[in-house]
């Protein structure tokens, strides 16, 4: 009997060492996951904060092991036997050496996590910015992201593009977070850590991918209603295809004649009190900048695929798509929504 348990206490920690350490960094291939993922780290920020998580695993993990293992010894090895009838185990009060064991092991086990963690607290969070860095502030508002680069004059929403890091060729990513009402949290498992997105106050982040792709990310601070539909990309691109998505987001949006009639009905209705188009009367901050809205891959923060057919029922009614949202159903005539869409899907 005892040599069963044993050996069954054996192979359950031999899986739970390999599931922990083993795998857990196994799972480190060069590509962005298209689910959030906090054991892939793809930039300087998220490896040294996965590195540091590593550390207390593994603390944590011996922890387990020797109080779980000592436990089972324990609950085995003294366990009531048909003799032990009407006898007291010895009494044992004070021990200077045990006391003094376990107040000074756990003191040094909490020692070494809090010098570890400072550190890595403290090289994410001091790192200066190059000079050359890329600066990008995001808004968060209820339930979408505002992007914009203010040294590159663009504004977007909800995907955030930035250059790969090379070995030799860093291009880090600073960003300044400010919110536009409630708390949100900007998060990016792959990239970085979590930064709060709060109101009146500018918090200060940065990233640095080293592999190009799609990296997912959500809002993580409940912010009311749609907080679950506030999810961000961040698109990372080659040096050259940067360029190129810059160049083509500083071209002035498209003014198609084909389009007139729903250029001039989205002029004449409420839409530009809440939606910018660069260079045109339409100047709202309220909601994203509609510019390049085609050039995105997704609409209501994350919601829906960008496609004409989704934009046409997210213009008819927003809160189909995404309830509580505060784009309202603008009661536009059939003609009136054809028109506009057929405009809207010009913006590439
Ligand atoms: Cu914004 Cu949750």
């Amino acid at each position: 009997m005892k040599k069963i348990t044993r050996s069954a206490f054996g192979i359950a920690s031999v899986v739970f060492i390999a599931t922990t350490f083993l795998v857990a960094p196994g799972f480190a291939a060069d590509a962005p996951t298209t689910v959030t993922n906090i054991f892939k780290p793809l930039s300087t920020p998220a490896q040294a904060i996965h590195e540091v998580s590593l550390l207390a695993l593994a603390i944590c993990a011996g922890i387990f092991l020797v109080v779980a293992g000592l436990l089972a010894y324990i609950v085995f090895r003294f366990r009531e036997r048909p003799e032990d009838e009407g006898r007291e185990p010895p009494q044992v009060y004070g021990s200077n050496q045990i006391e003094l064991a376990w107040t000074v092991i756990p003191i040094l086990i909490v020692f070494v996590l809090f010098l570890a963690t400072a550190r890595t607290i403290y090289d994410v969070q001091g790192a200066a910015p190059p000079t050359d860095a890329l600066n990008v502030t995001v808004v968060g508002h209820q339930w979408w992201w505002e992007i914009r680069y203010p040294n590159l004059g663009i504004v977007t929403a909800n995907e955030l593009h930035v250059p790969v890091s090379e070995a030799g060729q860093r291009r880090p990513t600073f960003l300044k977070l400010e919110s536009a009402d409630v708390a949100h949290s900007f998060w990016v498992p792959q990239l970085a850590g979590k930064t709060d997105v709060i109101p009146n106050r500018e918090n200060r982040m940065w990233i640095e991918p080293t592999q190009p792709g799609t990296y997912v990310g959500n809002c993580a601070e409940y912010c009311g209603m749609q907080h679950a539909h506030m999810m961000l990309r961040v698109i990372v691109h080659s040096a050259e295809e940067f360029t190129k998505w810059v160049a083509e987001q500083k071209q002035p949006p498209a003014d198609d004649p084909q389009t007139r009639a729903g250029r001039d009905v989205f002029f004449t209705t409420a839409c530009i009190n809440c939606h910018g188009i660069r260079g045109t009367p339409a100047m709202g901050t309220f909601g994203p900048d509609l510019t390049h809205l085609m050039s995105r891959e997704t609409l209501g923060a994350g919601t829906v695929a960008n496609t004409a057919e989704k934009l046409r029922d997210w213009v008819r009614n927003p809160q189909t798509i995404k309830e509580g949202c505060n784009m309202p159903n603008m009661q536009l005539t059939e003609t009136e929504l054809n028109q506009i869409v057929a405009y809207l899907v010009t913006l590439k």
